[in-house]
């Protein structure tokens, strides 16, 4: 829910603070919480969380297994070729396995019905780390990295000071937003999440790229269809934007349409060029969830003053780490209660 997701990012922003235990903790976690832990932080002290990943990743996996070594517990992969999963034994006899030894799963899976399956007979909170639909955890880092840059969206803004005892987290105006390119995972959470924020999404994909049915019906039943502009032009899309997304043409699983996807998506790389005609707000930035290839957005862009894909990048880790926190961290009491169908995405 937007509270959720909310009260994520400033958590996530507090722990930056929170991770350097030579300054003093400040920031939005009460104080009260501060006083029953010892620095550095022990929230996760004997809790594992699974990492149950079917394809490749670095950012998530790195995000996932640092910052449950800062919180003080463990975050342990099972790659596919490690365990029984897919050659020898069911997902659900798997689920309830990890559930009986573990406090999480973070699961990385081919078609999204796998982490539903996983979902519903696992004892324990199973958290989505990219799946053939969705990927979540991404746009939180998306969201907390506009959200530390909110001053560049104002007129005359000023950075804040960043010393490790300031939050760095400002509020944000209501952003245009524009993505350009495949519609996968990473645009799909984009859809769901940034209207509900109050921020206004214009996308330009090749027509036989659109969102499947599923996920429009969900974008539909939120109400964040009001919001988004949805055409075949970059340069139109890109018209007024702050900021301008993409992600790869060829999603993992997909390398065998890569010929056929870099003809339909020819003319959508994002460059200077494009949205100086399309009339993108001169102080434009670029995110892209990486990884990145040239195809999507030249050099130009991807390492030039506009890109802020490190600092996003940097952002899995704090907004991982915040997850965890929230969810499995000691000084939570209250019951984990497995979210309704609707509170899922
Ligand atoms: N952005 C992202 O999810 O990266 P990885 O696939 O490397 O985890
Ligand atoms: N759409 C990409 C995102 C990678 C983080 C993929 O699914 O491969």
């Amino acid at each position: 829910s937007v509270p959720q997701i909310q009260a994520t990012l400033r958590h996530s922003s507090t722990l930056k603070q929170f991770s350097r235990p030579w300054l003093e903790p400040q920031g939005s976690i009460p104080k009260k919480k501060f006083s029953k832990l010892k620095l550095p932080s022990q929230s996760l002290f004997n809790k594992t969380i699974a990492l149950l990943f079917s394809k490749r990743s670095t950012r998530t996996r790195l995000a996932a297994e640092t910052s449950a070594t800062l919180l003080g517990g463990r975050a342990l992969f099972l790659g596919k070729e490690d365990i029984q999963l897919g050659v020898n034994e069911s997902p659900r006899d798997t689920a309830r396995v990890i559930g009986g030894m573990c406090q999480g799963i973070f699961a990385r899976v081919g078609e999204h019905e796998e982490i539903e399956e996983l979902a519903r007979h696992s004892p324990v909170p199973v958290l989505n780390a990219l799946s053939s639909l969705w990927h979540p955890t991404q746009i939180l880092a998306d969201l907390l990295t506009l959200h530390e840059h909110a001053y560049l969206f104002e007129e005359g803004g000023v950075a804040p000071r960043d010393d490790g005892l300031t939050p760095v987290f400002q509020e944000l105006r209501p952003l245009t937003v524009a993505y350009v390119g495949d519609s996968a995972n990473v645009l799909h959470d984009m859809l769901v999440t940034y209207p509900r924020l109050g921020h206004q999404l214009r996308v330009a994909s090749p027509p036989q790229y659109r969102a499947p049915s599923e996920v429009w019906k969900r974008v539909e039943e939120l109400g964040c269809d009001k919001s988004i502009w949805w055409g075949e032009d970059p340069k139109e899309a890109v018209k007024g934007a702050d900021v301008v997304i993409t992600d790869t043409w060829i999603s993992m699983g997909q390398e065998a349409e890569k010929a056929e996807r870099l003809h339909a998506f020819n003319g959508y790389q994002v460059t200077e060029e494009m949205c100086r005609e399309g009339g993108a707000n001169p102080n434009w930035r670029f995110m892209h969830c990486l990884p990145r290839k040239p195809d999507e957005v030249n050099d130009e862009v991807f390492y030039g003053p506009r890109s802020l894909v490190f600092p996003e990048a940097d952002n899995r880790k704090w907004t991982i780490m915040a997850l965890f926190d929230n969810l499995f961290g000691r000084w939570d009491l209250t019951p984990y209660q497995k979210p309704t169908k609707k509170e899922d995405d």
